[in-house]
């Protein structure tokens, strides 16, 4: 058996794959990735791939990058962790260099493992924060639904999404409130942005009210949804979001595990929309994937709460959150990001790519194009342009999808209904057109497919 049956033989018999069937890749085998430059993969077999989605919406600075293996390897040869209640150089200066690109430059970071430990932290903070600040009796939390913010037992309940497997009662206090949608609004008629933005805060504060002020601890949102389908709010939508957060005493929580670290063209997420969250949560582009870290970051006046004694104290421990490893690989990653200017990039690319998926609107089964907001951007396939109607899950789109795109040399697992594209930051012009072809060629073979009907 040569070294690519052995891989697959092995994976089919003793390998769980995250968030897919065993069925779906068991018999071909999983796809075996060795190499990474750029933007680019290449599998085993030698098949060259542009990662459409950044891994799993991560790869913020690309592959191949020898400057943050340098600084693990930097780290884990001088001192690979730390005794117990201490910490490292390069976890301080994380937390440092947070604080200089965060809006509240006196914010305090708690580093964790990922974004759903990012998430459980964000939410537990806030329930103290209110214990602390005398809003003793709240403990429930909003949400939204269709979101996504993990897949730990709390954090499962705050989404509402394909991936909440029935695990028994949710967590005791989650509220969910409708989510942004300007392609299928929540209102009658044909709303304006602004018009949904209005109704869903009216409907925000109205449940509030319901489900009395006084319970509720915080609001959870991503500033552009990902799980949503990527539809970009208006300013007005936060700024309300912020208005009724203050005015009930509510934790906003940005959760920016996607959106955070410039994929939507400045630092943060919320700095797009104007406004000051409460707790930031971030993961993914912080290391560009390249160790496992997440953070919770409070402003000073949350984190101002925790100071006093054994009672106020914020009592939280991960044994691997914030490991110098994962810190040390961040570091030399926004270091990137700051000499090649990556955030201005995800700026200037995110803008030509959404000018250049207008072209698909020609598509009969093209219903919506959204993005605009740095590089992350959707393309809605409908059976119907007119009734906004769906292909049948039997036609079976996101396998058809998913290997038309691989034909076209592109890897992509969110590519269905909706195709999701967030690409390395660091992509250029000739990549976004070669990305933007490929989703092209895909979409007419979906539509010389002779057993589709539009
Ligand atoms: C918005 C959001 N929050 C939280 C998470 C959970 O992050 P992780 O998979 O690192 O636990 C995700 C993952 O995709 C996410 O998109």
């Amino acid at each position: 058996m040569n070294n690519i049956e052995n891989l697959k033989s092995i994976a089919s018999e003793h390998l769980f794959m995250h968030g897919v069937q065993i069925n779906d890749w068991k018999n071909e085998g999983p796809m075996i990735f060795v190499e990474g430059e750029g933007s680019w993969v290449t599998d085993i077999e030698g098949k060259k791939y542009l990662d459409m989605m950044g891994g799993l919406w991560f790869k913020s600075a690309g592959y191949g990058r020898k400057k943050i293996a340098d600084a693990v390897y930097k780290q884990m040869t001088e001192i690979s962790s730390p005794p117990a209640n201490s910490t490292t150089a390069s976890t301080i200066l994380l937390s440092g260099k947070i604080a200089e690109i965060y809006t509240d430059n006196n914010c305090r970071t708690f580093f964790v493992s990922g974004g759903s430990e990012a998430v459980e932290t964000a939410v537990k903070m806030a329930k103290k924060y209110q214990i602390n600040s005398g809003k003793s009796r709240a403990y429930k939390i909003i949400s939204r639904r269709n979101s996504y913010h993990g897949s730990t037992a709390m954090a499962v309940s705050l989404g509402r999404t394909f991936t909440a497997d029935p695990m028994g009662p949710e967590m005791i206090g989650n509220i969910h409130v409708a989510n942004y949608n300007a392609y299928r609004p929540p209102i009658p008629g044909n709303p304006t942005p602004e018009e949904i933005s209005e109704w869903l805060i009216y409907e925000l504060e109205h449940v509030i009210v319901q489900n009395d002020p006084d319970t509720i601890a915080a609001i959870i949102a991503e500033p552009v949804s990902a799980a949503n389908g990527i539809h970009v709010p208006p300013r007005s939508y936060w700024e309300g979001l912020r208005r009724i957060s203050d005015k009930y005493q509510i934790v906003l929580i940005s959760d920016e595990v996607i959106n955070g670290f410039g994929r939507l063209g400045e630092w943060f997420g919320s700095q797009c929309f104007g406004i000051q969250p409460d707790i930031t949560t971030v993961a993914k582009g912080i290391t560009s994937g390249y160790a496992p870290l997440g953070a919770a970051i409070a402003t000073k006046k949350i984190a101002d709460s925790f100071l006093g004694g054994q009672k106020e104290m914020f009592y939280h421990l991960i044994t691997f959150g914030g490991h110098p490893i994962s810190t040390a690989a961040a570091n030399a990653n926004l270091e990137i990001f700051s000499e090649e200017n990556l955030i201005e990039n995800s700026k200037i690319m995110g803008n030509y790519l959404y000018e250049r998926l207008q072209s698909l609107y020609e598509y009969p089964i093209v219903g919506d194009v959204r993005g605009g907001l740095g590089l992350l951007a959707a393309v809605e396939i409908v059976k119907d342009k007119k009734t906004k109607e769906k292909f049948s899950p039997e036609m079976n789109l996101i396998q058809k999808m998913t290997r038309n795109l691989l034909k076209n040399g592109i890897i992509s697992f969110r590519a269905g209904d909706v195709i999701s594209i967030c690409p390395p930051l660091s992509i250029n012009k000739s990549e976004i057109d070669f990305m933007v072809q490929g989703i092209e060629s895909s979409i007419k073979s979906i539509l010389q497919d002779k057993k589709i009907k539009h």
